[in-house]
């Protein structure tokens, strides 16, 4: 990975510093993250720990914005029909982001992937009860290592159905077995994304001997 970090950061960031300035990322510069990049993010990804040494992923990238487009449409639409659904999954979190998510979802110039150029969609071979676990542990993996380098990135977990679905999975010849689990979006950022503050944890139980 050494080799590429002074394209976009003048050192890579310590595992600490790129866990707390790691920040979903959703306005992206034009250029387009460079093969050798992707690689090196998807060597960090598999170093992810994996139940039974399965490593079930299986990766999907997609550097074409027409293609982007045509899925984020594709999962727009199916969205638009559960939208009642969805403004409920959201309402308990934050009324304000379930009318704002609402909103882009009929705005036709909205794109699901934002203007991203490269979308990793991490994805699940059938190996056992915990390959989602393995997939999104992979997932925070390259996240952080995408962090350490400068770069940015943002879980699209609303693009989920959108890939799994025959006419994508046939559009970007996706085998049949593969479940596409964690989508995730990759670029440089266009500019300093706002720090998200986080509640402290809730520790419910925490046991100690007397
Ligand atoms: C499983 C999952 C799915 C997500 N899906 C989306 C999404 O579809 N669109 C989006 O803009 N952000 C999505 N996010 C990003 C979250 O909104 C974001 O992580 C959260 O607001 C905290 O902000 P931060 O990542 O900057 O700390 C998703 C995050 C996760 C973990």
């Amino acid at each position: 990975m050494a080799e590429h970090l002074h394209h976009h950061q003048e050192r890579p960031l310590s595992a600490l510093d790129a866990i707390f300035t790691r920040r979903s990322v959703r306005a992206y510069a034009p250029q387009v993250v460079d093969e050798a990049t992707v690689r090196a993010l998807l060597d960090a990804a598999v170093q992810a720990p994996t139940a039974m040494h399965a490593e079930p992923w299986a990766f999907v990238v997609v550097q074409d914005r027409a293609a982007l487009e045509r899925i984020s449409d594709r999962a727009k639409g199916s969205w638009a029909k559960q939208a009642d659904h969805f403004r409920d999954l959201h309402a308990s979190v934050d009324a304000t982001v379930a009318r704002a998510f609402a909103e882009r979802l009929a705005s036709p110039d909205f794109c699901l992937f934002y203007d991203a150029t490269t979308l990793i969609a991490i994805g699940a071979r059938p190996l056992g009860p915990f390959v989602t676990a393995d997939c999104w542990l992979a997932a925070e993996n390259l996240m952080l290592a995408a962090s350490a380098l400068g770069l940015g990135t943002c879980c699209i977990g609303s693009a989920v159905p959108a890939l799994n679905s025959t006419e994508t999975k046939s559009e970007l010849n996706i085998p049949p077995d593969v479940e596409i689990v964690a989508p995730i979006v990759v670029g440089v950022p266009r500019g300093p994304a706002a720090a998200v503050p986080r509640k402290d944890p809730a520790i419910v139980s925490w046991t100690r001997r007397a």
